[in-house]
């Protein structure tokens, strides 16, 4: 059996990092894996689970009884925790508050990593995209393509104020500075570790992007 391979996507809200990473395994019919979702459906079963997200030893007690299952089909996305269809509520304002005090509980990490791993070796596809914070770093610094995605700052929060359908763009940016802050404590996305390829989307839209990103892969799995 080939492994599967693995394409590593890190890069900070707004960065058009999902929507890059979902195109990029349609085009090449790869598998797609949104490690963000998966943080943020744990986050929503401690909630569930009536658990403070902030108390260590709780949220890696919830994690025992984690049992997510995530759709690999980039056309399709369907995340549940058990039976539970949680695809919409995980993007609740409730669930996105929650979820970054999960994603810095270092035990959790770890162990969701493994489950990052497992999920992308028994996938039924020639490749999987996997896309988040610290793929690059931690997860898979070994994959044979990993991109950090980046953009400006401005562009970020102007892309992410369209998306949300918000006119207050100093609003957004400064809740995107915040979230980065956040999620930096935990793992660096802002700068790209050794041996990984940056594409910078400041200037790219998205079609742009995409090609971008597949002339990265098409280069390592060409033996660059
Ligand atoms: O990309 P997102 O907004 O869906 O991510 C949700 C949260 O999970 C965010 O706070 C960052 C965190 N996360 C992480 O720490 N590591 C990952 N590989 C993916 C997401």
């Amino acid at each position: 059996m080939t492994e599967t391979f693995f394409v590593g996507i890190d890069g900070p809200a707004g960065s058009g990092k999902s929507s890059v990473s979902q195109q990029v395994a349609r085009v090449l019919g790869f598998g797609y894996l949104d490690t963000g979702a998966v943080y943020r459906a744990l986050a929503w079963h401690v909630v569930h689970l009536g658990y403070a997200t902030d108390d260590e030893t709780a949220v890696a007690a919830a994690f025992d009884a984690f049992e997510p299952r995530i759709s690999l089909d980039p056309d399709v996305r369907d995340v549940r925790v058990g039976d539970v269809d949680v695809t919409s509520v995980i993007r609740s304002p409730e669930t996105t508050a929650a979820v970054a005090g999960v994603a810095r509980n270092l035990v959790v990490r770890e162990r969701i990593n493994h489950l990052f791993r497992a999920i992308v070796a028994e996938a039924s596809y020639s490749g999987v995209v996997v896309e988040g914070r610290d793929i690059t770093t931690v997860v898979a610094p070994d994959a044979p393509a990993r991109i950090l995605l980046t953009a400006h700052p401005d562009v970020r929060a102007a892309r992410r104020s369209r998306e949300m359908g918000s006119a207050d763009v100093a609003a957004v940016a400064e809740a995107i500075r915040i979230r980065d802050a956040s999620d930096a404590t935990v793992s660096e996305f802002l700068t790209a570790a050794e041996g990984v390829d940056i594409v910078d989307t400041t200037h790219l839209n998205f079609e742009q992007s995409v090609e971008a990103v597949i002339a990265v892969i098409d280069g390592k799995r060409k033996g660059g």
